[in-house]
């Protein structure tokens, strides 16, 4: 019967059926249940772990699930093989696996979706081959040390939150991706290297100490960052973007957008006490407002024709000249024209502090992480689900 199944893969309805009565939705509660289906190549199913399995589960010689493969709340599953597994077209969804160690699937590289979620026995991944392809990622709070054994060339979704010995996540082959990707609360030291990223959605970083976007071009949602540990933030490539946001980053001395024309929302920069210089040579639109506030003595807009929001750049270091920009670009902005250097409390267009050591005592709150340019402008806020529970989640800390 499986010899039948295997040569003839697209034989209708008749024998889909009589396969899966053995090789479909399989649930599995021991391992006598697994030796039962392991001799199927292909599973025209969802296969389901119970979470009163107890020990470590080997999915013999199952090639492809032509559906799920998941597990909820199994606290006893100590690891899951499939040695000769390739495929899983659903999702692979693992959530609450708290004595799970071994995840070994040295041949799987294609699945639906990756939902990892309490996984905290696991610091790495057996995948020999490595997955190439998959919908979206989303790894929230395991042990894993780096993401060797995922090299996606696209990817839908990336959201890889809380898992505190994260230390590095270098996906060199990923070159777009049509979800959002999310960094947030993983190891401090976190180093994040896309070396092959042209394009994506939106992009949020918080909590990381270092990212390499050397061919980042555009992106259609936000580009932000929050609490970081790097000195530099360096894109020479990208051209559009949503909202770009920089806030509370200690160490940041240098935000550096040379190839970046159009904003499509707006530009907030606060709280980067060590920031100097501001560099976007080639700034040209802007649909939202400009809000720029620090310590800063350089910046440079090389080229802004329309600003729809307003601007407002004020800087505590006296050596920041305004008188460069007003009479160049005062006319382009339809918004309200602020510019103020050697300003011992700047202050951001929603009236918070705009540095960490800020005196302000006029409400501006510096343990704030409030950050959309659009949001407090009037603008409408690109920023959409998951990004918006950030912030929501940002603004209570
Ligand atoms: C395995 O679980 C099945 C139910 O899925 C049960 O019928 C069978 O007796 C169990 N086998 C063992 C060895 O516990
Ligand atoms: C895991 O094993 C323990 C000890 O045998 C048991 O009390 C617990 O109910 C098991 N957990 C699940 C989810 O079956
Ligand atoms: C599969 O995973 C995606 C992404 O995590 C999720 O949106 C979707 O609801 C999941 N589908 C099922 C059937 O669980
Ligand atoms: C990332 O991987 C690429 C290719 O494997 C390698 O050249 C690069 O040095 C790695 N980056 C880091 C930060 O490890
Ligand atoms: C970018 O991708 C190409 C093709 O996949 C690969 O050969 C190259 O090593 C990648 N670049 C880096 C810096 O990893
Ligand atoms: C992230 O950064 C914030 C601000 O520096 C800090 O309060 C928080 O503890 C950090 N989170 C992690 C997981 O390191
Ligand atoms: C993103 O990059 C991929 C691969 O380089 C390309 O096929 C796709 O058209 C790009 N999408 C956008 C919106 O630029
Ligand atoms: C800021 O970074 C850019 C790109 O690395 C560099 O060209 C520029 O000299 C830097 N400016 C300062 C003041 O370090
Ligand atoms: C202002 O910038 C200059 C560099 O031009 C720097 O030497 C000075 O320390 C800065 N002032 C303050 C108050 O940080
Ligand atoms: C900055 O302000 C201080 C007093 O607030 C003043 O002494 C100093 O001369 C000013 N510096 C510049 C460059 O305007």
């Amino acid at each position: 019967m499986v010899f039948i199944k295997y040569i003839l893969p697209a034989l209708a309805a008749s024998q889909l059926a009589f396969a899966s009565s053995d090789c479909g939705d399989t649930t599995i509660e021991n391992q006598s249940d697994a030796s039962g289906i392991s001799s199927c190549s292909t599973i025209d199913g969802d296969i389901t772990i119970k979470s009163t399995y107890s020990g470590s589960l080997d999915l013999g010689s199952i090639e492809k699930i032509e559906g799920t493969l998941s597990c909820n709340g199994g606290s006893n599953v100590t690891g899951i093989t499939a040695a000769s597994l390739e495929s899983i077209s659903g999702n692979f969804t693992l959530k609450g696996l708290t004595t799970l160690t071994t995840l070994s699937f040295a041949k799987l590289s294609s699945v639906g979706a990756i939902d990892w979620e309490v996984l905290p026995g696991v610091n790495s991944l057996d995948f020999t081959t490595g997955i190439t392809e998959v919908g979206d990622v989303n790894i929230i709070d395991t042990h894993l040390t780096s993401l060797d054994g995922i090299t996606l060339k696209k990817v839908g979704q990336l959201d890889i939150t809380e898992n505190s010995y994260l230390k590095s996540c270098n996906i060199s082959n990923l070159e777009y991706a049509t979800g959002q990707i999310n960094f947030q609360g993983n190891y401090d030291n976190l180093e994040i290297d896309l070396p092959n990223l042209t394009n994506g959605t939106s992009m949020t970083f918080r909590n990381i100490s270092s990212i390499n976007i050397p061919k980042l071009k555009s992106l259609t949602g936000q580009l932000g960052f929050w609490n970081t540990d790097f000195d530099v933030l360096y894109a020479p490539d990208l051209t559009e973007t949503g909202d770009v946001v920089f806030t509370g980053n200690t160490k940041l001395t240098n935000v550096s957008l040379p190839a970046l024309k159009t904003v499509d929302g707006g530009i907030s920069i606060s709280r980067n006490d060590k920031l100097q210089e501001i560099d976007l040579p080639k700034l040209s639109t802007v649909s939202g407002a400009i809000d720029l506030t620090g310590n800063f003595y350089e910046l440079k807009f090389g080229a802004l024709t329309r600003v729809d929001g307003a601007f407002n750049v004020e800087s505590s270091n006296g050596t920041f000249s305004c008188s460069d920009l007003k009479s160049e670009y005062k006319s382009d902005v339809r918004g309200s024209w602020t510019c103020k250097t050697n300003d011992s409390n700047p202050t951001t267009s929603n009236g918070k502090s705009g540095t960490e050591s800020g005196s302000s005592s006029s409400g501006g709150s510096s343990g704030s992480t409030s950050s959309s340019v659009a949001m407090a402008n009037g603008v409408a806020a690109p920023v959409a689900g998951v990004a918006a529970l950030f912030y929501a989640l940002a603004q209570l800390v």
